[in-house]
């Protein structure tokens, strides 16, 4: 069975950007793949978390992987933290990556931008990534499209291993959705939908109370015509609200746009809203029912106990070939 990884920071809520991006095709993988889905705490810390939020959220994000339906008898659940082999294939894979492959990520030229003091975490935040997707050896590896140039850095790195110590990684594919890879602000289009963005306004929270939902959309950004037409350069803020609308329905884009002819933005929005509420409202009660049953720990402690059983033996290997005594 090919295998599948991918992980979510606990850096803050949750957004439909991050359901949409990414946790909607987790659930959906899990049918025909070997799933391993982290919560990846060790990236989280590269900016500055605050341990009460960064435990609370850490168990928040498990919480929603539940919620949203994936089965831990079927995908490992776990923190990233839990199975160390992911920072010790950090190390290695760091000292195969160079400053300047690092220095052109788009991601770290957006999150260090005009800040005095950056961490040297934050720097080499590709190279963790490249060793939670090699450790398992994964074949696919669902993301959103913000994080495509990270994904092909660990393609060049798995290549570069290959080259240099033998065959010994798979090469791993992205798998990004054509619609949805890319969520933008409620309130600008220009940017995506970033549950670091201070601005509640610009996000959909996974948490967000129906009428918090129903009140951000009505407030969302649209242009001054009332046709609702997908057309990503003319419209982009319709055209971005259709995206969520599509994944929140299952309608395709021209079945909305027919649905909606000659209506306007006020009668799209407000069925926008339902159709949110209508997938977060029950997702919201699943979520409070596994916080208040105390499943988690067990299900993290099983999901570390699988991930590690694969991830160690790949270590291993890994440093056998480069040149380690065995200890
Ligand atoms: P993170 O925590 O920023 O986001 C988690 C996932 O959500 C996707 N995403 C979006 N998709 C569509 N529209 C949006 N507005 C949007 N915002 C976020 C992201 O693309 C991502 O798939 N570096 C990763 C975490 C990571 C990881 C990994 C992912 C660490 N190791 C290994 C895959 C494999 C990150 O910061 O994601």
């Amino acid at each position: 069975m090919k295998k599948v990884l991918s992980g979510i920071q606990p850096s803050g809520q949750l957004t439909i950007g991050n359901y949409i991006g990414a946790i909607q095709n987790f659930v959906r993988l899990q049918e025909t793949h070997e799933c391993y889905f982290m919560v990846v705490d060790l990236h989280a810390i590269t900016v500055p978390q605050e341990p009460a939020a960064l435990r609370e959220q850490s168990q928040s994000v498990a919480a929603l992987y539940l919620a949203a339906g994936i089965d831990p008898q079927r995908a490992a659940i776990y923190m990233q933290s839990h199975v160390r082999a992911h920072a010790e294939l950090g190390w290695l894979l760091t000292t195969l990556t160079s400053m300047g492959e690092l220095e052109r990520m788009t991601q770290f030229k957006d999150k260090s931008a005009g800040k005095e003091s950056v961490g040297a975490g934050l720097f080499v935040y590709p190279a963790l990534m490249a060793a939670d997707i090699l450790v398992y050896n994964a074949d696919l590896v669902p993301v959103g499209d913000d994080q495509k140039q990270h994904l092909e850095l660990t393609r060049d790195l798995a290549n570069r291993f290959n080259s240099r110590f033998g065959d010994f990684f798979t090469v791993p594919e992205p798998y990004i959705p054509e619609v949805g890879a890319r969520i933008m602000s409620l309130d600008d289009a220009s940017k995506k939908m970033s549950k670091s963005n201070p601005n509640p306004g610009s996000l959909i929270a996974l948490l967000d109370e129906p009428d918090v939902i129903r009140k951000k959309i009505s407030r969302a950004t649209t242009d001054s015509g009332r046709e609702i037409r997908f057309d990503r350069e003319a419209k982009p803020e319709v055209s971005n609200l259709m995206g969520i609308y599509s994944l929140m329905s299952g309608l395709s884009l021209p079945e909305i746009e027919a649905r909606f002819e000659g209506q306007g933005y006020g009668p799209f929005k407000k069925e926008l809203a339902e159709r949110v509420v209508a997938v977060l409202e029950p997702l919201q009660q699943r979520y409070r029912e596994i916080r208040s049953s105390g499943m988690l720990e067990e299900v993290l402690k099983q999901g570390a106990e699988k991930a590690s059983s694969v991830a160690d033996r790949v270590v291993e290997g890994v440093k056998e070939r480069m040149g380690f005594l065995r200890g």
